[in-house]
């Protein structure tokens, strides 16, 4: 390991990865659930990144945002010089990536101006508690009066039992050499051994060891280096967390999760008696997590409140929001097991009306409860199935997503909903040939993906078959008229096109 990884496991890079949770109207929807008012995000905002990877949320929110600027820190060279590269391929003028560790941060402060977010995702549980003082001694020099800070980490209890698999993968990979790669194979194989002699703690927890060790094998190698070898890996309880970020003077919102705050108001009545006998707000955060068993927790925190929203300003944003579909509505009833649970036929007739076009609150809620209407809507925002429309961003992505296709990264900025979509490959391929030859016609744009594949000698390969000729022109045919009827609307909506 070099020294400037800090204890920090990265000979390889990381994943690429989307977090919707850093979203800045994500934040703010989910903030406005819980009574807190944020800053108006029509207005020029700074927003920071820290430990930002490949940069792809940062690079993805500074093409939906661009009034807003971007810094996105990193120390890792190869992740800032990409992120960098596609940054300037996409013409993106509002974001600055800067390969700097949180330690130099520190050191040279006017590196970075004060902000109004300062997100960290996959940060807080993996490095140093050296580092976790620098984060914090970040947001205090820099976060903005009212700002907003988003921060996930690997939480206890739900990470209570499976701890020691973290400690045994970190300590059995300093016995090898080689890169991180190689060592985290050779203690997984040691790990699987120790499986194999019955220990008399994989029995205790069978189920919860048997998950991770699972995992060990089914996930991508270079995203389990990073979850599983660094030195200072730690589970967090919530109250610890409070208490760090107390240090910048920073409170707890609530959950960056849409559904948090309906959650909280639909506990048994038992769970209420009982949580109503604590009076500390953070204590009584404790308790949800050992009620839930949380593994992961996405929490917000801001530095003093702009304002509080009562039940009427929480109506007129309901009242004001509109909505779209988030994917194509291909939903079975299944999909909507959610908890609390409401009438399907509710979710039902949401999903319906927005396969329709975007609708308002109003026109959704007519005729329904209002209050089971928000939830639902809440829900469904949840799981990524709609998103809030935006109508006032008509800004153009397409050199962004055309930038993001060409690198393989067929994640794309849709700037009406502020937030993202990936496309599968041939997707990508479609909408690409949709901006170049300027036409929506699914036959001309599956003609001219056709006449690209063939003029590189390329093949399909489908269900085990490799298709040529007739056989591709066929398939991508067929593929085109479905994404002309399920991908393309959202595309037109989500302002993609
Ligand atoms: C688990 S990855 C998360 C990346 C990204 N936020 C995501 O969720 O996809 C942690 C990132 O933090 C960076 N990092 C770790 N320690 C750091 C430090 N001390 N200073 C700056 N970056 C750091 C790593 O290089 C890595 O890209």
């Amino acid at each position: 390991m070099q020294t400037w990884m800090e204890g920090y496991e990265s000979d390889v890079e990381y994943t690429t990865g989307y977090y919707r949770e850093q979203e800045p109207n994500f934040l703010s929807l989910c903030a406005a659930t819980h009574g807190i008012q944020t800053l108006d995000l029509d207005k020029p905002f700074t927003y920071l990144e820290l430990g930002c990877g490949y940069g792809m949320t940062s690079l993805v929110m500074a093409a939906n945002y661009p009034h807003a600027q971007f810094i996105a820190v990193d120390f890792n060279p190869t992740h800032i010089a990409q992120a960098q590269s596609l940054a300037s391929e996409a013409g993106l003028t509002n974001i600055t990536f800067l390969e700097k560790s949180f330690a130099q941060l520190n050191t040279e402060p006017h590196s970075i101006p004060d902000c109004d977010f300062i997100a960290l995702h996959g940060i807080f549980t993996w490095v140093s508690d050296e580092n976790r003082q620098h984060i914090v001694d970040i947001c205090e020099r820099h976060l903005k009066a009212g700002g907003i800070v988003y921060n996930s980490y690997n939480a206890k209890p739900g990470w209570s039992m499976a701890e020691p698999i973290q400690k045994l993968l970190y300590a059995t990979s300093k016995q090898f050499s080689g890169s991180s790669l190689e060592r985290f194979d050779q203690s997984v194989k040691l790990i699987q051994q120790l499986q194999t002699v019955k220990p008399r703690f994989f029995a205790t927890n069978e189920a919860v060891i048997q998950k991770r060790l699972e995992g060990l094998v089914a996930k991508d190698r270079h995203y389990l280096v990073h979850e599983y070898l660094h030195e200072g890996w730690r589970a967090f309880y919530f109250t610890e967390i409070a208490n760090w970020l107390r240090q910048a003077k920073l409170e707890f919102i609530g959950g960056a999760v849409p559904t948090d705050a309906l959650i909280r108001t639909q506990l048994t009545p038992a769970t209420d008696k009982l949580l109503a006998q604590i009076h500390d707000n953070d204590t009584r955060e404790l308790y949800l997590d050992i009620i839930k068993n949380t593994v992961f927790r996405r929490d917000i925190f801001s530095r003093g409140v702009i304002g509080r929203l009562d039940q009427n300003a929480r109506v007129r944003w309901f009242n004001e929001s509109q909505w779209m579909l988030a994917k194509p509505a291909r939903f079975d009833d299944e999909a909507f097991n959610f908890k609390p649970a409401l009438n399907k036929d509710l979710y039902r007739s949401l999903i319906d009306h927005l396969a329709a076009g975007v609708c308002s609150f109003s026109t959704l809620a007519n005729g329904k409860n209002r209050r089971d209407t928000v939830n639902a809507l809440l829900q469904l925002y949840q799981a990524n199935m709609i998103t809030p429309y935006y109508a006032n961003t008509a800004h153009s992505v397409m050199r962004f997503n055309q930038a993001m296709i060409k690198r393989n990264q067929p994640l794309i900025a849709l700037p009406h909903s502020r937030s993202s979509l990936r496309l599968k490959t041939f997707d990508a391929q479609f909408y690409i040939n949709a901006i170049k030859l300027n036409t929506q016609d699914a036959t001309k744009i599956a003609q001219a993906v056709f006449q690209e594949l063939e003029s590189k000698q390329m093949t399909i390969t489908h269900k085990g078959e490799t298709l040529s000729g007739i056989a591709m022109k066929n398939h991508l045919a067929n593929l085109a008229t479905k994404w002309h009827s399920d991908i393309l609307p959202i595309l037109k909506q989500g302002g993609a096109i």
